[in-house]
């Protein structure tokens, strides 16, 4: 079958562009030569129209609200999984045999404490410190105790060693930030509990007093990371795989991703619904009036946890997190009155025309917090939460960015609207 063309008229100059077909149907119109054959460029803010790359790793289709990890849906990830296996699924391509999962788990159990130097390092950093910031700059000096991954010519051998440390160490720094946040003793990881359990026990066991990790709150947990761990080229992936692009090693890649994370926009949603809900609660206001500032054309306020690029319906996962903080909130027996805030508001804004029109609907963030706060977690590190959950993702994209033939920097060009050639002024004669 011949291949279908898009033909661009040009002032009556006639392009042909190659369209490209995703496997699921998705279509392409590829200018990776418009510039070359015609010196235009084209423009797209927020990147809304277009594609970077060609990825295997995660797929979505925002209408009919699907998402997938490798082809498999996260309905069932999130059911019969764990972190541990999704990652290793996202990072390596394929489930791994019961030999592979072992030797992953072996390798991450390996990599879980933290050099006695890293743990100096947090003494220097102030106590008002935002959580994010930690983490950035503790992943980024991670390159230094493993100078391996600074090589850009390291094998996959060595990529999936950096890929396990990363996955390993990240949760260890993230109890500790917390640790150092309240101004308890780090609790070193125990070589015996699974991936979920081992970071809650880090995070809240006391000196000679152990946490009882209980397997609902895990099994939470584990699915909270499960959802977080992928979502194509979102803001923080694309960082992660535009800044590892220049050749730039896996940590400080990831350290970069971890920042774009950090904003409200992001995955910093998480913090500003809990946040959000809060306000409500505290004002005594009720829902309709934050719904009315946040449909207010002249006010800059959102509504935090709604709304998202792809998703032109509900977030399928924010759908399998509302089903677990019921079950979870059962569980305690707990009366959560931002629990009944979020349920109202989600009502409010899915029957408002401002909402409907615009096709916003709940997103990852509206709900996850709930389940944070009632397994103990405090809002301040909910980013931190997601950031754990998002790293598989990184690491998958990352290496499928290093795989790419023929390699290439990423490098957006631009419209230039400043100063036409001016002249240089001396100091004396400027106004
Ligand atoms: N509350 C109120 N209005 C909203 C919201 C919201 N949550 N989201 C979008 N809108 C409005 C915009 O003001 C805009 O209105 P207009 O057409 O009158 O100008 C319209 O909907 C389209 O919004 P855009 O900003 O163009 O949509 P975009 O795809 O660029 O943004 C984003 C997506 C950033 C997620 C946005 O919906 C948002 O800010 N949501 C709140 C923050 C949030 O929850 N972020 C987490 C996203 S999920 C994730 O990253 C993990």
């Amino acid at each position: 079958m011949a291949q279908e063309r898009a033909k661009l008229d040009l002032n009556g100059t006639v392009v042909e562009l190659p369209i490209l077909d995703g496997v699921e149907g998705e279509k392409a119109i590829d200018i990776s030569e418009l510039r070359a054959k015609t010196s235009y460029i084209t423009l797209d803010h927020g990147y809304a129209n277009t594609g970077s790359c060609l990825s295997g790793v995660t797929f979505i289709d925002g209408e009919k609200g699907i998402l997938r990890y490798r082809g498999i849906p996260i309905e069932e990830l999130a059911v019969h999984s764990t972190f541990v296996e999704t990652s290793y699924l996202l990072i390596h391509g394929k489930l791994p045999t019961q030999a592979e999962r072992d030797e992953f788990s072996r390798a991450l159990t390996k990599h879980a404490p933290l050099h006695e130097d890293v743990k100096h390092i947090f003494d220097g950093i102030p106590d008002e410190t935002h959580p994010m910031a930690i983490l950035s700059a503790m992943v980024s000096i991670l390159s230094g105790f493993h100078p391996a991954s600074l090589d850009p010519r390291q094998d996959e051998a060595q990529i999936n060693e950096n890929a396990s440390q990363l996955l390993s160490k990240v949760r260890t720094i993230a109890a500790y930030i917390y640790k150092k946040s309240i101004g308890e003793p780090f609790i070193p990881p125990d070589d015996h509990l699974s991936y979920c359990a081992n970071f809650l026990h880090m995070m809240f066991s006391k000196p000679k007093k152990d946490y009882p990790v209980d397997e609902d709150v895990v099994r939470a947990l584990n699915l909270l990371l499960i959802l977080h761990a992928d979502h194509e080229q979102n803001c923080s992936t694309a960082t992660v795989r535009l800044v590892g692009s220049s050749r730039t090693n896996l940590f400080a890649s990831v350290a970069a991703g971890i920042c774009a994370l950090w904003g409200p926009w992001h995955g910093g949603a998480n913090q500003e619904v809990m946040e959000m809900l809060e306000r409500i609660h505290k004002s005594g206001k009720g829902v309709q009036e934050h719904i009315r500032v946040a449909t207010d054309p002249k006010s800059p306020v959102r509504l935090s946890g709604f709304g998202h690029r792809v998703y032109k319906t509900y977030d399928p996962r924010a759908k399998v997190i509302k089903e677990a903080c019921h079950r979870l909130v059962e569980k305690f027996g707990v009366h959560d009155p931002l629990l009944e805030i979020a349920l109202k508001l989600e009502a409010a804004a899915l029957k408002h025309e401002f909402f409907i029109s615009r096709k916003l609907y709940p997103n990852v963030d509206f709900y996850s917090g709930i389940i944070y706060k009632l397994i103990g977690i405090p809002t301040n590190m909910f980013t931190v939460m997601f950031a754990i959950g998002r790293l598989p993702g990184w690491i998958a994209h990352w290496k499928e960015m290093r795989e790419t033939k023929p390699p290439r920097i990423g490098r957006p060009r631009q419209i230039y609207i400043g100063n036409r050639k001016a002249d240089y002024v001396d100091m004396k004669d400027r106004k």
